[in-house]
């Protein structure tokens, strides 16, 4: 049966959305199974960029039946706001958008309690988006959250929000009000009703009939809450792992392909060995245009680390790799890729934070290219020593790379070995 997922290999912001909208025109189902309005995906429809933070990026593709699944957190305020932007642009969702009754739903009491802890200084601050998906997340799994199909009848949403509140309110300096939070999110849950479903049934039949479904993973490997820099994470499982318990299925896609950049960035706080915090690495956020799609803050930029994406591929059954904005490493001078840590002999990536931040990386130099690369569209036409790079990236991690980005519009990629099997 013809599965596919799409999963950022980094810290986030790899150009999943990208891909995910160029693959999703031959699916049946787009499906995001973690996550929430921490995400930003930007996209190229017709009459301009579009992005998306909670909605499926198969919300493009008029034939496209897109799942918000039961592991994925949403704040209905900015959903709904999503919604309308989607439509205004002429993406018309009725029919094919379906939301989770299992979703976990923010409050206005989680935006509150993640703005607090991020204004409570380097002690507690992780860099987050504020959007509340920690407390959010944590909510759920403490068995006080609200969930989606809480929003559509008012006494259930009464005392899931008192349920919360309670055990809440001596955490936050001004008592959250039940009754202010009510109304606002019951109006909210009449507008969502018509998306609200089981979702895991939807797919559990879409499975049976042996439908093309393609899974969208947010943010990346390396904010995996228990796989990533913990504690410098989001709440969410962002590996391979996630896609069954997020989705309320047991299912192992057949094509897993992981997104990486041809360098990489990360925005928010939390080690990153091959970080550039120099000349080159102002040039790479210049000409990456490395600013956050949902926060606007700028990203962190720096050399690709292959010791860390040959990792995540083990973890998560990458079966191939889609390298993305190779076009920004054109006229860079030569080019480091890292290949390992000075004095670091084990085979995955410490655990102790403590140790990850102490990481030296070690650089192999290739070769660079000056050409501009952005309008070619096959693997033969790149440079040489753009060839090289790839291969270089493919030998060391043992993945096949098979999709090669070179700019943000939806036609800017070409498949390395040909067409798609889905
Ligand atoms: P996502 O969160 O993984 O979907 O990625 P974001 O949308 O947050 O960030 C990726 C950025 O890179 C967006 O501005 C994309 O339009 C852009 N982008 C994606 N692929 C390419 C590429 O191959 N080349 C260039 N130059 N930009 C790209
Ligand atoms: P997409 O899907 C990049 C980062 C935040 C912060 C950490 C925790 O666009 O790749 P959170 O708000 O989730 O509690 O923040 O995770 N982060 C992302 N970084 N891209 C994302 O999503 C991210 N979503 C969260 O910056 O460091
Ligand atoms: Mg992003």
């Amino acid at each position: 049966m013809p599965t596919t997922a799409i999963l950022g290999l980094q810290w986030g912001d790899e150009g999943k959305g990208k891909l995910v909208d160029s693959l999703s025109a031959q699916q049946d189902f787009c499906v995001r199974f973690q996550g929430g309005g921490n995400a930003g995906h930007t996209v190229y429809p017709p009459g301009g960029k579009i992005v998306l933070h909670h909605l499926p990026t198969g919300v493009l593709h008029k034939d496209c039946i897109n799942v918000m699944a039961q592991g994925m957190v949403a704040d209905p305020f900015k959903l709904l706001d999503e919604i309308n932007e989607v439509e205004v642009r002429g993406f018309k969702l009725a029919g094919r958008l379906k939301i989770s009754d299992r979703c976990a739903v923010t409050t206005p009491m989680h935006l509150s309690l993640d703005a607090g802890r991020e204004d409570g200084g380097s002690a507690t601050k992780v860099g987050t988006t504020q959007r509340g998906i920690g407390p959010t997340y944590a909510d759920r799994y403490d068995r006080i959250g609200v969930r989606m199909a809480d929003l559509l009848d008012g006494t259930t949403l009464r005392e899931a929000l008192s349920r919360a509140v309670s055990v809440r309110a001596c955490q936050m300096s001004v008592e959250p009000n039940v009754d202010a939070m009510l109304k606002p999110l019951r109006e909210a849950g009449d507008k969502l009703r018509p998306y609200i479903c089981d979702t895991a049934l939807l797919l559990a039949e879409a499975m049976k009939e042996e439908r093309r479904i393609l899974f969208e993973g947010a943010q990346g490997a390396m904010l995996d809450v228990c796989q990533g820099t913990y504690p410098y994470v989001t709440s969410s499982h962002t590996t391979a792992a996630g896609i069954a318990a997020g989705s309320g299925l047991l299912l192992a896609p057949q094509d897993v392909i992981g997104v990486s950049k041809a360098y990489c960035t990360r925005v928010g706080d939390g080690p990153f060995p091959t970080e550039l915090a120099d000349a080159m690495g102002e040039k790479l956020r210049q000409k990456g245009g490395e600013f956050g799609a949902t926060t606007g803050r700028p990203r962190r930029c720096g050399w690709i680390d292959l010791f860390a994406l040959r990792y995540v591929c083990k973890i998560s059954g990458v079966t191939r790799i889609a390298i993305t904005k190779l076009d920004v490493l054109s006229a860079m001078g030569e080019l480091n890729v890292g290949v390992g840590y000075k004095g670091w002999k084990e085979p995955g990536l410490p655990a102790d934070i403590r140790q990850f931040t102490a990481l030296q990386p070690e650089y192999k130099t290739l070769p660079g290219w000056d050409e501009d690369i952005s309008k070619i569209r096959s693997l033969g036409e790149l440079p040489a020593t753009a060839r090289s790079y790839l291969r270089f990236v493919e030998e060391y991690v043992g993945v096949p790379i098979g999709i090669i980005s070179v700019g943000p519009e939806r036609e800017a990629s070409f498949f390395s070995e040909g067409a798609p099997k889905a």
